[in-house]
Formats: structure tokens, sequence, C-alpha cells
């Protein structure tokens, strides 16, 4: 046992996880036709034998115009369970959770991989269903002169989305998944309801803030009702975006959703506006957590810290504050899959070679032992002296 927050498992509805540490869904942009290929499996594999407690599949999209990439991931159609359910399955034979984002990427469909230029994708003949792929979004509003503007969803449309969402939690809990969260954030589908930027339909889908949460609202409803009551769900919102939508709004529309059964609130931020999707402030260390800390707060509501989190005291810390309950760290765990262990070492956690599979665990544990004061290439500097003054200069960065 660990005294360490970030080392306690928590337990949500039926299904615990074995440490606070979770993977967020970051895209891999590597599907093919919607469906994962060995990529997808290696990637969620190396974070659950890293020994993170919940491991969440990029975002899944809901409807094949929902793809923002040629490379998204899809669970548009039964034929997605079988392939998906290998991803469950290899995630929890590491002993982590396996969980998968749901996603619709609205007005910023149809787009190129970040790394060929980020944007929306020119016409090529590799798409063989360019028009089926046209970006759909609440009212016709380009995110900016460089995006398409796209085509304003009908009111039936609106409601065969609802029932999209369902279906397709229905498919992740066949697949074997037991965390479900919903993207709402980033400036996609379900943002661009809660924005009035986006949103300007005169039905009951737009005008009162009332109106832009009933999207997200009937959301949540649908895919409670496939979803089932002992597995956990999350909402990911961008609990401020710099364009009318803040930390206010986002405990008032947290508040409606505990109801609904959302469990917990993954804190992001951004996206709705071509600005760079943070905050005004400056990026550091910790720059979201204050977000996930206001909503915990006032919506009496689990939440999840995500955004440069990138230490294991750091981390702990956040815990310690009750600024969240979960901690995400993204980028970090892509420099290092082994994040977990290597957290665990530094933060003294007892038998920290444990809890990753026996194939290197093992061999690294045994090395610690015998190993006449060698560390890890993680350890700053390879001295316990150098470390020490490594976290006290990030202590002073927070
Ligand atoms: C390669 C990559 C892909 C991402 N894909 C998603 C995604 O599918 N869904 C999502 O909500 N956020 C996505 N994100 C955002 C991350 O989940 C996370 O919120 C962000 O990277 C900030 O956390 P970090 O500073 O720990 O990386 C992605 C980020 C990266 C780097």
């Amino acid at each position: 046992m660990s005294d360490m927050l970030l080392f306690s498992p928590l337990t949500i509805r039926d299904v615990e996880l074995r440490n606070r540490i979770v993977v967020p869904p970051m895209h891999q942009y590597s599907a093919v036709k919607g469906f994962p290929t060995d990529w997808h499996l290696m990637n969620a594999g190396k974070f659950a034998a890293g020994g993170a407690g919940l491991v969440v599949v990029e975002s899944t999209k809901v409807e094949r115009r929902g793809c923002g990439t040629v490379g998204d991931l899809g669970i548009w159609d039964d034929a997605f369970i079988e392939p998906l359910s290998r991803l469950a399955k290899f995630i929890k034979q590491q002993n982590a959770v396996a969980g998968i984002q749901l996603g619709h990427s609205g007005r910023k469909a149809r787009a190129r991989r970040p790394w060929e230029g980020d944007g929306p994708l020119p016409r090529t003949s590799e798409i063989d269903d360019w028009e089926a792929w046209s970006p759909v979004a609440p009212s016709a509003i380009a995110h900016s002169d460089k995006w398409p503007v796209p085509k304003a969803l009908e009111r039936s449309e609106v409601k065969d989305l609802v029932q999209a969402w369902g279906n397709a939690a229905r498919r992740a809990h066949q697949a074997g998944f037991e965390v479900l969260e919903l993207h709402g954030a980033h400036g996609y589908l379900v943002h661009e309801f809660l924005s009035e930027r986006s949103n300007q339909r005169a039905d009951e889908y737009g005008g009162s803030e009332a109106n832009r949460m009933r999207f997200v609202i009937e959301i949540a409803e649908a895919v409670r009702t496939h979803w089932p009551d002992n597995k956990p769900l999350f909402v990911r919102l961008s609990v401020e975006d710099n364009a009318g939508w803040g930390p206010e709004q986002s405990a008032r529309l947290a508040k409606i959703l505990k109801t609904k059964g959302v469990d917990v609130i993954d804190c992001s931020s951004g996206g709705i506006t071509e600005a760079a999707p943070i905050l005004g402030k400056e990026i550091k260390y910790n720059y979201q957590v204050p977000l996930s800390e206001y909503v915990r707060r006032h919506a009496d509501i689990m939440t999840m810290a995500v955004g440069l989190i990138i230490h294991g005291d750091q981390a702990e810390q956040i815990l310690r504050d009750k600024q969240a309950d979960l901690i995400a760290v993204g980028r970090e765990i892509l420099n290092n899959p082994n994040w977990p262990m290597d957290a665990a070492l530094k933060l003294g956690v007892e038998g920290p070679f444990r809890n990753v599979p026996p194939q290197f665990g093992y061999w690294l544990g045994t090395r610690a032992k015998r190993g006449f004061g060698t560390m890890p290439s993680t350890w700053q500097n390879g001295l316990q002296d150098g470390l020490q003054d490594g976290l006290n200069e990030n202590r002073k960065l927070l």
C-alpha cells in the first residue's frame, strides 16, 4: 500500500482503477476507413502495460461525417465492435481499465493530419466519399476564414445524431470498454452547440443557454440508455473557451449532467476559435488545473485534470490540494509510456515495478535490488541529489 494519492485506487460505479493516472484520448490518425490497425493495439497496449489506471482510446467517431481526418477511428457501425474489442481486451489484460472517447468533429471535420499542415483537407482521389463527409454544424458558420462553411444540421438530423451517440455507446459496451467519455470540448460538434459563436439556431437547440445545452444533455440521456449503470461515464468540456463559454457555464452544465448519470468532468479548454486553444495566460505547468478545481467545487462532481502535468510530485500535489480526482498525462506519456512506473519510483512508492507486467517489471525490480546504486535513465542526472534539485526547481515553476 502507498500513502500517495496518485497510487491509491478509485472505484467509480463498479469499476476500480488501480491508481489515479489516466492516459487521455489522443488521436493516432492511423485508422483505415475508421478501423483500428496494429498501431492502435501497440499504442494502447504500451500505455496499459506502463501502469496507468485508465487508458482512454482516442476520439472515435459516431458517424462518418464526424471524422476529423482520413485516419480517425469509427464506431458508427456494428462492424467496428470486434476490431475495437481487441484494444479493450488487451488493455484489460494489463490490469488497466479500458476507456474510449466518443466524438464528432462537426465543422472541423475533413481536415488534414496536424503534421501535414492542419486545416481543411484538399479534395483528392484518395477520398471516395467526399460529399458524404461534408462538415456539419449547428449553424452554417465557419470556424474561421481558412475553414469551409459547414452545412447547418436539420432538426431531424440533430435528433438522429443524438441516437447515433447512443448507438455508439452500445457498441463501445459490446466491445468491452468499461469507461466512456463524451467529447464535448475543443470546438468540435458538441462544443459548437454550446457556444453562441457557432450556434445561432432558432429552434430548441439554439438561443438560450438551456437550449444550447440541450444537445449534450440529450446525448448523455441517450448514451445512458445503452451504457450500463455500473459503468462510469465521463464528459470532456472546454471549461473555458475564451469566447463566451467559461467555468460558470461549465459548472452549471456539469450539475445537470450529473443528474443524467455523468460521473466525471474531464476539464480541458479552448478550440472554438482560431486563437490558440488555451486560456489567455501563458501556458505552463497545471495551466488547466484551476478549471478542474472550479468545476469540482461548484458542481460537486468528480473531475479529471489535464494539461502539462508532467511530474509525479506535481500530479500528487494536485490530488492533495483537492483540485481533481484523476490526473491525465498526455504528451508526457508519449515521451515515457512507463510514466506511472517512473512516477511510483520517484515518489517512493513501495514495489514500483509490481504494477507493470513481469516481462519487464521483474527485471527492473531485480536490477533495482542488485544494481549497485545504478539509476534509470529517467532519473534526473542519474543521481538522487540531482533529482531532488530538479523537482525543487519544478516546484518553483508551479
Ligand atoms: C497527439 C494528440 C492527440 C489528441 N487527441 C485528442 C482526442 O482524440 N480527444 C481529445 O479530447 N483530446 C485529444 N488531445 C488532447 C489531449 O487529450 C490532452 O488534453 C492534451 O494533450 C493536454 O494534455 P498534455 O499537456 O498532458 O499533453 C490530443 C493531444 C495530442 C498530443
